[in-house]
């Protein structure tokens, strides 16, 4: 497509040190883009790296390898006043609305947080009357403004999540697993009302997730991480019906079906084992200790992740392309 990325990430790693000797490598080697307006998906089970990944992309983190360039801007090139600004386009909602808000402040102050940081206003009626359209904006109601963060649902917190990370108009917004604490008949909502303001607004979205049953219907496309790796990516419908790494449809058969007679006769693939520890991952591909396909080259190289179809990216052996080029293509 000839639109250029918003997001584009290359090879980035994140390792922690663990202590003199060992490493952990909670993301390794992920390279992705993300068009304007797109929403792109993150799934993976607990501990493979979502969150790492999306606070490296934020600066949360300091990377230990890799590029990230934001609308054509190589973030290391910038200086301290390009940064400032760039955190003022790029904003993250947290899973644990009640953890990431400051129990002691009303929600006046805590969604103009941002905006006092960024000086956005030029009064206090301005500040106000800001807040109280974002509050409308997520569903609440300007009765709310000077009450505390507790005397409001886990659905109504993450609604004041969000109103605060639109404080700022930003482009780019990490969502990392924004419904995972909310009770199911709560996550479709946000997820609605996600995805109404990432329509209405033009956000691009980065949606983090840890099963796929959500995620399909917010996303255009669909990235999986498996201990630190993106082990495949590829526009949503294609990814649920068409998938190609042994662990995508792994997930997939985790979803339940609605259907008796579908969900009886389907096939499903059980994985084996424990997720290894990202401290000492297995040699090759770091999925093959739990995949019933794995062969022997499978310990013996790593998988490239390549575009195996058009915009269809996979990490897999059963899918290489034998060639010597181990160019890694980022999906656009
Ligand atoms: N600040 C940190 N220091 C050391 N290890 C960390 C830190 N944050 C995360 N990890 C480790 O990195 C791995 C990935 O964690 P995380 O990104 O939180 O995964 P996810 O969000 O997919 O559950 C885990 O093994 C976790 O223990
Ligand atoms: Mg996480």
């Amino acid at each position: 497509m000839a639109e250029n990325p918003l997001l584009e990430i290359r090879q980035i790693k994140k390792y922690f040190e663990v202590d003199r000797h060992r490493l952990l490598k909670a993301v390794d080697n992920v390279s992705f883009s993300i068009r304007p307006g797109e929403t792109l998906g993150i799934v993976g089970e607990s501990g493979c790296g979502k969150s790492t990944l999306g606070r490296t992309i934020m600066g949360l983190y300091e990377k230990t390898e890799g590029e990230i360039v934001f609308d054509g801007e190589n973030v290391d090139q910038m200086d301290r006043n390009q940064r400032f600004r760039l955190h003022r386009r790029m904003q993250m909602i947290f899973q644990d609305p009640y953890a990431s808000l400051n129990p002691r402040s009303t929600v006046l102050d805590l969604i103009a947080e941002p905006m006092d940081i960024h000086r956005t206003y030029k009064n206090h009626q301005q500040r106000r009357e800001r807040v109280e359209a974002l509050l409308k904006e997520v569903g609440l109601s300007r009765t709310h403004l000077n009450r505390y963060p507790h005397e409001f649902s886990g659905g109504q917190r993450q609604r004041i999540g969000i109103a605060r990370a639109l404080a700022l108009e930003p482009d780019f917004i990490i969502a990392d697993e924004p419904i995972s604490a909310l009770d199911v008949s709560v996550q479709a909502q946000v997820v609605f009302l996600l995805k109404k303001l990432q329509e209405e607004k033009g956000l691009t979205l980065m949606f983090i997730a840890h099963d796929l049953s959500m995620v399909k219907y917010i996303s255009n496309r669909v990235g999986v991480m498996y201990l630190g790796h993106l082990v495949e990516l590829a526009p949503s419908d294609v990814l649920y019906e068409h998938p190609l790494h042994p662990y995508t449809e792994a997930l997939l058969s985790a979803i339940p079906i609605p259907d008796p007679d579908v969900e009886e006769n389907r096939e499903r693939i059980l994985l084996k084992g424990d997720i290894p520890s990202p401290i000492s991952p297995p040699s090759g591909c770091v999925f093959r200790t739990r995949c019933p396909f794995a062969m022997e080259i499978c310990a013996k190289e790593r998988p490239v992740f390549q575009e195996v179809e058009r915009g269809h990216f996979a990490a897999c052996h059963l899918h290489q392309r034998k060639t010597e080029d181990t160019e890694i293509h980022i999906g656009k």
